[in-house]
Parts: structure tokens; C-alpha cells; sequence
């Protein structure tokens, strides 16, 4: 396969990088996605500015790197297309409206046994300032802890659940309440601390403030104390990448090296996204 020499210019963290010169609605060489994705296994969040996606479009080009998912709340899916979930203050498309939703720090979908490798994210009306996304460089805080603190968690086991996050939002008053029935769904799920991502060979942190109840074998305070030192580690300004949204931007992230969060914003402007999330293996 002839190597296609792909524009990728790094932005103010070593996390991000933007892609330039790349159309994501067309059909789109396999020398370039194979580009794409080397480059983002070097800068696990690959911005493409100024993109115009039809649902078809960004669902095509999601699919060339791999199965997609649906969520486990369905209203915020897009009736016409499960595979995406709207993010959208106004509720387009018929979708329950999500007014700073994800505005604590996680990775996708980390309650499901097998959690996503990556999300696709395209904003096509964003406000005029704030409404940022936060993104964590897991990797660094992981070879960042000192080695006490490495000797602790490694081999440990982290428990994730949806269901204390669904039960906050409930309490916010940004999610309806489920059925007991429904909540039974979201059973504890047992992953690594540290996860060995698959195609880099590094290791990254793999916990989160959004989802990651405990750690398997510890006192819950005690867990819950670790826990919470990892993620504030974890956040620190210096892994921190923060995107600023330009209209019709792509945020491409990897799930399985990074967190992120949602910021607040001016609820009187819009802002609507469609994302795609990409089938993941079982964390090792
Ligand atoms: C997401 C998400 C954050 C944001 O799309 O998975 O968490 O800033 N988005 O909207
Ligand atoms: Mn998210």
C-alpha cells in the first residue's frame, strides 16, 4: 500500500493534534485511514477542522475503524440512526435535550464489559465561548506516578457501574429515573487500573471519576480515597489537554488512554454534536 503523507500539525498539548486537508464525508483511501490511524496512536485526540458529515457520512467513515455501539439510554440516540447519539441542548432531532451533560471526568462507556476503543465526535453548532471538552493523557499519568504508587495499583482491580452516575443525574434533574428493572442492566464490571493499550504497548490509567466505583479488594473508603488521588493526579493541568470548538469540527478520541469532560456554557446558545462510538476489546 503506497504511504500517504498525511498534514498533522501538534496543538498546545502533545495529547492533540490537528489533521489538515481531509474531507472525512468522502470514501476515503485505506492509505489514508491507515494514516489517521497512526496518527492517532501517537496523539490519541486527532481534531479535523471545518467538516461538513451527514449522519451516512460520519457513520462511514467512523465504521473504517471498526463496529460502532449504540448507548445504553436510547433517547438520546438518533431515531432515524441508533448508531449515533445526539448531543444537543435543543433536543435535535427528537432526542432528549443534554444540557452540560458529561461535565464530570471519564472514558466512554467504561460500565460495559467490553467498553469502546474510541469516540467520534462532530460538533456542528457550538456556542460562541466555553462549552470546552477537557481531555487527560492517561499515559503520562500513569509514567508519571512515583513508583510506590505504581507498585500499589498494578494488577489491581477497578469496578465500574453506571448506575451511581445515572442516580446523580437523576438528582440533578438531568435524567429521567429509570425502573429498577432498567438499572439491573448496569451490574458491576470488573477492569484493570492499569490497562496495556493494544496497539501501543503502553500503559495508561484506567480509572474514572465518572464511572469507577471501588477497587476490588480494598475498604470502600480506602478505595474510594485511591481512587480519587489517581483522578486528581490524573487532571492535573500538565496531562490536560482542553479543546475550544471551533463550528463543524471532528474530535477523534481514544478511549482507552484518555478521560474527558464536559464544561459548562451559556445554555441560551446551542450546542448540538453527534457522536459515533467505536467497539472496544476486553481492557487487559
Ligand atoms: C462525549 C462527551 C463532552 C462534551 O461526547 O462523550 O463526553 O464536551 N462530550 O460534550
Ligand atoms: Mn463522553
Amino acid at each position: 500500500m503506497e504511504q500517504f503523507d498525511l498534514s498533522v500539525e501538534p496543538r498546545d498539548h502533545a495529547l492533540a493534534a490537528t489533521v489538515h486537508d481531509i474531507d472525512l464525508s468522502q470514501d476515503l483511501d485505506e492509505a489514508v485511514i491507515a494514516a489517521i490511524r497512526a496518527a492517532w496512536m501517537k496523539n490519541p485526540v486527532l481534531v479535523f477542522p471545518g467538516q461538513t458529515l451527514t449522519p451516512e457520512q460520519h457513520l462511514a467513515y467512523s465504521r473504517r475503524f471498526g463496529d460502532l455501539q449504540g448507548h445504553t439510554v436510547k433517547n438520546i440516540l438518533h431515531p432515524e440512526y441508533p448508531e449515533i447519539l445526539v448531543l444537543s441542548n435543543r433536543g435535535r432531532g427528537g432526542t432528549a435535550p443534554i444540557n452540560n451533560g458529561g461535565a464530570y471526568w471519564h472514558s466512554d462507556i467504561t460500565y460495559e464489559e467490553i467498553p469502546p476503543m474510541g469516540s467520534i465526535l462532530y460538533g456542528f453548532e457550538v456556542p460562541p465561548e466555553d462549552g470546552d471538552t477537557l481531555y487527560a493523557d492517561m499515559t503520562a499519568a500513569y509514567e508519571a506516578l512515583d513508583g510506590e504508587t505504581k507498585g500499589q495499583i498494578d494488577g489491581t482491580i477497578g469496578i465500574h457501574t453506571y448506575r451511581n452516575r445515572h442516580l446523580a443525574m437523576v438528582e440533578a434533574g438531568v435524567r429521567p429515573a429509570q425502573t429498577e428493572e432498567q438499572m439491573a442492566k448496569w451490574a458491576d464490571v470488573e477492569h484493570p487500573v492499569v490497562r496495556t493499550h493494544p496497539e501501543t504497548g503502553r500503559k495508561a490509567l484506567y480509572i474514572n471519576e465518572g464511572f469507577t466505583n471501588a477497587i476490588k479488594g480494598l475498604a470502600e473508603d480506602e478505595g474510594r480515597q485511591l481512587l480519587d488521588r489517581l483522578c486528581a493526579h490524573a487532571t492535573e493541568d500538565r496531562f490536560v489537554y482542553r479543546h475550544q470548538w471551533q463550528p463543524c469540527d471532528v474530535v477523534m478520541w481514544d478511549n482507552r488512554c484518555t478521560m474527558h469532560r464536559a464544561t459548562t456554557y451559556d445554555l441560551s446558545y446551542e450546542r448540538s454534536m453527534h457522536r459515533t462510538t467505536i467497539r472496544g476489546i476486553k481492557p487487559a
